[in-house]
């Protein structure tokens, strides 16, 4: 190819990907941009492979601008059982994968929710034994308490530390505690701490997290246990009557058949109770829960219609104000990657192409001002 021709190539290269907007192609196209459109983050779960892999990576840096670990600061990957035996008391540690995703967070200008700190599941038993040692008895309430604040102290002051506080602008300080009839789950940490363990666990996370980050209370089957987290949510305040929690995080586990009427009440009861809502952990199986359906190009079609449904009435809801929310989290992107493959849930597929909610997103809903 000629000089001349290879410029001529370039520049009608660049006029291709430069809209009217002045925006390339790729930018405007976004489900970074469309989310940013109403001042929203669009996040998605990361683990270490997800970032190891040049293409997962790329269409990560494409389209979100928030990550949750999937995994590495559980409970269960950030306690150590060693140190905290050798201390005697709780000690936090993050394993070099949760290093390395802080790390590229705050190289690629990432924002950051932290998951999660109390929760009855992926938290090792030993915390709650007597020397760490489970052959023993349960710790009293008051030890228990005093390791719950150690716990929360030392995870907020390990992240100051390493310098990655400012990434952080939410939370999820309590996972899954309340039951779809308002009952506590039952837990080791209901049995040592008592009914008020998740009051416990805010007041700690208020006492050592920064302003800057807000506290989520996070559940699942949201839709269906609305009244019962909100009249949990408000028994805790502290004692000037404030709530101790920022807002409620909605899993939004939710399948093609679930009904978005019932869904976008909960966001309304939620939003006149005063609570932020974040959407935290997004994915919409085809089907229902014990019939998961083929990604036949109809089923991706109705896949399509409910993620642009419910997105719509965020957005809407967002742009007037009715509804306070700063992000929007997808549990992955690709389906293989997914902990719910068998239901197709994600935005693209086993080859990391977009399906057609991702581009009907983009393309429908990327353009409302
Ligand atoms: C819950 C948790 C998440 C994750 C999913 C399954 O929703 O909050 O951290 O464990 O289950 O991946």
């Amino acid at each position: 190819m000629s000089k001349r021709t290879t410029v001529l190539f370039a520049l009608l290269f660049s006029l291709a990907l430069v809209g009217c907007s002045g925006k390339t192609v790729e930018e405007s196209k976004s489900l970074k941009s469309t989310f940013a459109n109403h001042n929203l983050k669009a996040g998605t779960c990361v683990s270490g492979a997800m970032i190891s892999d040049e293409e997962q990576r790329q269409v990560l840096l494409d389209n979100f601008s928030s990550i949750t670990m999937e995994n590495v600061m559980k409970p269960e990957a950030i306690l150590d059982k060693n140190k905290s035996i050798e201390t005697g008391e709780i000690a936090v540690e993050f394993n070099d994968e949760a290093l390395s995703i802080l790390e590229f967070a705050k190289e690629n200008n990432l924002s950051m929710r932290g998951h999660t700190l109390v929760w009855y599941s992926q938290t090792p038993s030993w915390i709650f034994y007597e020397d760490f040692d489970e052959s023993k008895n349960l710790v009293t309430r008051d030890e228990m308490l005093e390791r719950m604040e150690t716990f929360i102290r030392k995870t907020f002051g390990l992240i100051d530390e390493l310098g990655y506080t400012d990434l952080f602008y939410a939370y999820d300080v309590v996972n899954e505690a309340v039951m779809e009839d308002g009952r506590m789950r039952d837990c080791l940490w209901k049995d040592t701490i008592g009914d008020d363990y998740v009051w416990y666990a805010f007041y700690y996370a208020n006492k050592y997290a920064p302003e800057s980050i807000d506290l989520y209370y996070n559940d699942y089957n949201e839709q269906l246990k609305t009244s019962a987290l909100i009249r949990f949510a408000e028994t805790l305040v502290d004692e000037n009557g404030n709530y101790l929690v920022d807002g409620i995080g909605l899993q939004a586990h939710l399948y093609t058949q679930d009904s978005l009427i019932t869904y976008f009440k909960t966001f309304d009861k939620l939003s006149a109770a005063g609570f932020k809502v974040e959407i935290t952990e997004l994915d919409v199986g085809l089907g229902s829960w014990n019939n998961p359906l083929e990604p036949t190009e109809e089923n991706l079609k109705k896949q399509g219609d409910f993620y642009c449904a419910l997105l719509k009435e965020v957005f809407k809801r967002v742009d007037e104000g009715t509804l306070n929310m700063d992000a929007v989290t997808f549990w992955g992107f690709m389906d293989t990657a997914s902990w719910r493959s068998e239901y197709h849930p994600l935005l693209f597929d086993d080859t990391l192409s977009p399906k057609i909610a991702y581009d009907r997103i983009v393309n429908e809903l990327g353009n409302i001002e």
